[in-house]
């Protein structure tokens, strides 16, 4: 894989800060999980071993099918940049939010699901109680500092039996929990590189979030230098 590739495909120009220093590498940090809430489970690192081959296949369906900025219904330009793998793929334009078999840029089917995605969102969804998780869409955000996600629900799935697998590569993030009404006050997470959420069951449906990015001067991965990627799998169909 042509790393220079990945990195102009991945990542955006850094403004911010300094550029990466190996000697502040992230350190390995060992496998913990704590329940954010019933049917919430944070993974903290289980996707550090996947990274290697993750970023790989990553760089191919990118190359195939660009990340972009979505429009949200109203018209506003989000700041995340999307794209998706997978028989269906998670789409937002003035018609609303949706799951389509085709990418509209390029009328032709999403880039198919890869193996590294599926084993370690079903691996993930196994230990948190979701042994039987098939996920036919996966979501790919890309946030350079300053993007968010403002809170919101998962619902445009057909089946909420099914569990959302979240994945964090690149720059930490503040994860919000909250519950299943928008007032509901969030709960606050620190997201790292390599770690995984699984929220279904009773918490299929609870409001999350992202608060802006921040960027840092500690590199999680030389590929990931000042963004984060997320890896959203579900279960649309
Ligand atoms: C999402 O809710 O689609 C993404 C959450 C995240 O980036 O962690
Ligand atoms: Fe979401």
């Amino acid at each position: 894989m042509d790393m220079k590739g990945l990195q102009l495909s991945l990542s955006v120009p850094n403004q911010a800060s300094s550029p990466a220093n190996p000697d502040r590498a992230q350190e390995p940090r060992p496998a913990t999980q704590e329940t954010l809430a019933p049917g919430a489970l944070l993974l903290r690192g289980i996707a550090a071993a996947f990274v290697p081959i993750l970023l790989d296949d990553l760089a191919r369906i990118v190359a195939e099918a660009p990340l972009r900025h979505m429009k949200t219904p109203s018209g506003l330009r989000m700041s995340v940049a999307m794209s998706n793998c997978g028989p269906l793929g998670w789409i937002s334009d003035r018609a609303g939010y949706r799951y389509s078999a085709l990418d509209p840029d390029r009328g032709r089917p999403w880039p198919p699901l890869p193996a590294s995605f599926l084993q370690l969102a079903q691996s993930a969804a196994a230990q948190a109680g979701f042994p039987d998780f098939v996920p036919d869409a996966c979501l790919i955000n890309r946030y350079a500092p300053g993007a968010k996600l403002s809170l919101h629900q998962d619902k445009d799935e057909r089946d909420f039996s099914a569990p959302i697998v979240s994945v964090s590569l690149g720059l930490p993030a503040v994860f919000l929990l909250g519950g299943l009404r928008r007032a509901d006050r969030p709960s606050r997470h620190l997201l790292q590189h390599g770690d995984v959420v699984v929220f279904g069951g009773p918490s299929r449906l609870r409001y999350h979030g992202i608060l802006p990015i921040q960027a840092a001067d500690i590199t999680a991965h030389p590929q990931l230098e000042n963004i984060r990627i997320n890896l959203t799998l579900r279960k649309a169909r």
